[in-house]
């Protein structure tokens, strides 16, 4: 039996941390939407064409190195525009979505365009500046400032819901879960009662 959980939200606002942690608990797959977004972009910055990158797209592509930098990411947010390129990618998310022992999704149109039938949507939201401050963290290594990963995702959050093609935005029946004031553990045990509650019915 299939069960699916659509949580969608903008960069850094913890989607990653909460999707991983609650198919651990519930023992759910899991799908991180953006990085398919990801290698098609870095698959544009080696020159090939993206939709041609996205049609051809392989597992091996998903497991590049270079997919988590700041650059990737502002590339992926370009090609995620390209109606071309969302189209390419539709089958393999939903076949995911469908499998069975239950399914986690995380992006930015899983729960509106992707899985609009999911069983939960939750749409995690956190301030630019606390998203900042912790991607920030997360690339610590990479000699970038907080004010250049402020203004990277900001730029990015404003392609992201100004796009024609399946802006983020949360679904009409999402559940919002604000992260900025929630430590991760908060954070995942709110997903995960949120979930519960849909199970019992
Ligand atoms: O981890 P972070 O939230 O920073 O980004 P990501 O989830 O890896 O997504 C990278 C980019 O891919 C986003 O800025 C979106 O432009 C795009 N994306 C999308 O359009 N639709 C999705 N379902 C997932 C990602």
């Amino acid at each position: 039996m299939s069960f699916t959980v659509a949580i969608d939200g903008p960069a850094a606002a913890g989607k990653g941390t909460i999707s991983k942690a609650v198919a651990r608990h519930f023992n759910f797959g899991h799908l991180d939407t953006g990085l398919l977004y990801r290698a098609v972009g870095a698959r544009m910055l080696d020159g090939v064409e993206p939709v041609a990158a996205a049609k051809a797209l392989d597992a091996r592509d998903l497991d590049r190195t270079d997919l988590r930098s700041a650059e990737v990411a502002q590339a992926a947010s370009k090609v995620a525009v390209i109606a071309e390129v969302r189209a390419a990618l539709v089958d393999f998310q939903r076949a995911f979505a469908r499998r069975s022992g239950g399914a986690v999704l995380d992006g930015r149109d899983i729960g509106t365009v992707i899985c609009p039938e999911a069983e939960v949507k939750l749409f995690v939201t956190a301030s630019a500046e606390v998203r900042a401050q912790r991607r920030f963290l997360e690339l610590a290594d990479s000699g970038t400032t907080y004010e250049a990963v402020l203004a990277d995702v900001r730029a990015r959050d404003e392609r992201d819901m100004t796009r024609a093609e399946a802006p983020l935005k949360p679904a009409d029946d999402a559940v919002t879960i604000d992260t900025s004031a929630l430590s991760i553990e908060e954070a995942v045990a709110q997903a995960i009662a949120v979930i519960e509650a849909r199970q019992q019915g």
